[in-house]
C-alpha cells in the first residue's frame, strides 16, 4: 500500500465516522522539526481519550458504550496499515481528539528530496 493510500485511508474514516460530514479537512505542511505532516481532521463523532490507545492495532474498533449511535462497520484494519505505511516511511501517525467534537490523524514524515533516494 502506498503512502497516498494512507493518506486516502484517513480521508475514508473521517467521512464515514462523521455523520453529516459537512467539513473533512486535509492539509500539508512543513512542521517545526521541518518533517512533512499530512493531518486529516473531522467535526464526527471523535474519540474518547481511553479508546486512542489502542486505536491502531490490527482489527481494533472502538467499543459501542449505551447510549452511543450507531457505528458503521468494518474490520479495524485501516489505522493498522496506515500505522505500517507511516513507519515504512520513517515516519509516524498520531491522533488528537475530542469525543464529541470530531478528530485530526496526522501522518508525519522526514522530509526526503530527489537526492536522497
Ligand atoms: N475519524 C474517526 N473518527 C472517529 N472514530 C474513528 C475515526 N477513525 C477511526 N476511528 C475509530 O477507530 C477504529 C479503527 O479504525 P480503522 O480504520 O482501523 O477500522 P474501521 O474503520 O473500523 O474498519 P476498516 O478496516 O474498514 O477501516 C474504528 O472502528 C473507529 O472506532
Ligand atoms: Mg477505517
Amino acid at each position: 500500500m502506498l503512502y497516498g493510500q494512507a493518506v486516502g485511508n484517513l480521508v475514508h474514516n473521517a467521512l464515514k465516522y462523521t455523520p453529516d460530514s459537512v467539513c473533512v479537512t486535509v492539509k500539508a505542511y512543513r512542521d517545526g522539526d521541518g518533517r512533512v505532516a499530512v493531518a486529516v481532521s473531522d467535526t464526527g463523532t471523535g474519540i474518547r481519550e481511553e479508546d486512542q490507545a489502542r486505536l491502531f492495532e490490527a482489527f481494533y474498533r472502538v467499543p459501542q458504550r449505551e447510549g452511543d449511535p450507531d457505528r458503521p462497520k468494518g474490520s479495524g484494519i485501516g489505522l493498522a496499515l496506515v500505522k505500517a505505511i507511516a513507519e515504512a516511511h520513517g515516519g509516524e501517525v498520531c491522533v488528537e481528539s475530542t469525543f464529541g467534537e470530531g478528530s485530526t490523524f496526522t501522518i508525519t514524515t522526514p522530509l526526503r528530496r530527489p537526492s536522497d533516494v
